[in-house]
């Protein structure tokens, strides 16, 4: 089977790779020219455990190709995946321009029957307009080529983006037809050998499906922050009552972690859109506005308990921050809770020190060199008034304290994400707050 995806971000970089794995001759098409020519040379552009391996193998081997040019490949393909981004336009609804941009450039240019598959996060009813304009364009050529168009959103967790893609939960595949349906059977049953988990949907249910479940993972978040907060001042441990909230089956234990807020390209983004969605038809969701409302305050609260500790005396602290992108595995600073603290650190007059195993880069070209770049965790720490850790990569479970009191004017550390024991570090000797405890 031959296939295009159109976009190489992270869902069309992983998908298309992933595919190529399991035999499929895949091209990856985008518009950014030197995107394409850093893949061809061999270099991968995002950050994501295995990938680049992965893409070389399948690159050397023949069954990944990358190109600048959909025409081209249009005529050897059966389905083409679009997994361009859509952006939040200023109102916060997701911003089409690119998948309709792909969707008339397929009505200009298929000979033969092709369907064309949504892989981006859409708004309910996008696959309409898609449909639309193919039509349109169909009709402008003055020609009658059959196609169909579908929708298969993606759920794959960046930092875990290859494990997710090909053990998935359950693929989700919105279709019209019957010949759609079967050709997507095909291509993703190599995926799912064992146990054959594609649920096949309308397709305004599969476009639902994807905001539906992100937003209540992101509720979820939202609610387990309220809660710690509500722990701390009655005197209770969210840690405790996390395990006995997700021991109920019917909860289960998962997505149960308070923390200092949600970030990346996911949550923040979809949340808003399906809020727009939702007013756009003229109906309020209040649940979801509370949501964002919470994981928005949530953002900035190591800097209030920071700011509490000092009594609102922050001006020439030495502030260190451990993990600056929004989760661990991954470079992505998008929305991350990092990009809030280091503003408000700033505005209130503190030198920051950050450190993160993969993210500097991403942070120097974000916010440049208002920060001090640390050269290593125990770097960061040098003479600082306080340690903040926002992101939980691996090398912070288990740090030597020893070292770290030593370095630091002041043994305070705030953990954003509860990550260490508080009874062990009152025995070692630090002065330390966590979420919801
Ligand atoms: C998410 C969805 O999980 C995925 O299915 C979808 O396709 C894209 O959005 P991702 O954004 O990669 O994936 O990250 P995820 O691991 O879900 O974490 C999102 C945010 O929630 C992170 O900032 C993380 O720190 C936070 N989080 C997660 C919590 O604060 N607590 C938790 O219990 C879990």
């Amino acid at each position: 089977m031959n296939i295009a995806i159109v976009g190489t971000g992270y869902v069309g970089l992983v998908s298309g790779t992933c595919f190529a794995e399991m035999g499929v001759h895949v091209t990856c098409v985008d518009v950014d020219e030197d995107k394409i020519n850093t893949l061809i040379s061999g270099q991968i552009p995002i950050y994501e455990p295995g990938l680049d391996e992965m893409v070389l193998r399948n690159y050397r081997e023949g069954r990944l190709n990358f190109t600048t040019d959909l025409v081209s490949v249009l005529d050897d393909v059966d389905i083409v995946f679009s997994a361009v981004g859509t952006p939040p336009d200023e109102d916060g609804s997701a911003d089409l321009q690119y998948v309709l941009a792909v969707a008339r450039q397929f009505g200009q240019n298929i000979k033969k029957y092709t369907v064309l598959v949504t892989k981006s996060t859409v708004p309910v009813g996008t696959a309409g307009k898609v449909k639309a304009v193919i039509e349109e364009e169909l009709r402008q050529r003055g020609v009658e080529i059959p196609f169909d168009v579908a929708s298969n959103p993606e759920f794959l967790k960046e930092g875990a983006a290859i494990k997710d893609f090909m053990s998935p939960d359950r693929v989700v595949v919105g279709v019209e037809s019957e010949k759609a349906k079967e050709m997507l059977t095909k291509l993703y049953r190599p995926f799912l050998l064992n146990n054959f988990r594609v649920i096949f949907t309308d397709i305004p249910s599969a476009e639902m499906i994807k905001y539906a479940a992100n937003s209540m993972l992101a509720t979820r978040i939202s609610f387990m922050n309220d809660i710690a907060n509500l722990c701390e001042l009655v005197g209770a441990d969210v840690n405790m009552v996390r395990k006995g909230v997700g021991s109920d089956s019917r909860i289960g234990s998962k997505f149960l972690y308070p923390g200092c807020g949600y970030g990346g390209s996911c949550f923040p983004k979809d949340v808003k859109a399906l809020i727009k969605t939702a007013e756009k038809r003229g109906y309020r969701m209040k649940v979801l506005r509370a949501v964002e409302e919470v994981n928005e305050e949530q953002k900035s609260i190591l800097f209030r308990k920071l700011s509490t500790y000092y009594q609102s005396d922050l001006q020439g602290k030495i502030i260190a921050l451990w993990g600056i992108s929004f989760k661990p595995e991954t470079d992505d600073m998008r929305e991350s809770p990092a990009l809030v603290i280091i503003k408000l650190l700033l505005e209130a007059g503190c030198t920051v020190k950050v450190y993160d195993p993969v993210a500097m880069g991403e942070c120097k070209r974000r916010i440049g060199d208002v920060v001090i770049y640390a050269t290593d965790m125990y770097d960061a720490v040098l003479d600082a008034d306080a340690l903040l850790m926002l992101t939980e990569w691996k090398q912070f479970r288990l740090p030597s304290w020893g070292v770290i009191i030593r370095s630091m004017r002041k043994p305070l550390v705030i953990d954003g994400r509860n990550i260490y024991d508080a009874e062990e570090m009152k025995e070692v000797g630090v002065e330390y707050f966590g979420i919801g405890r």
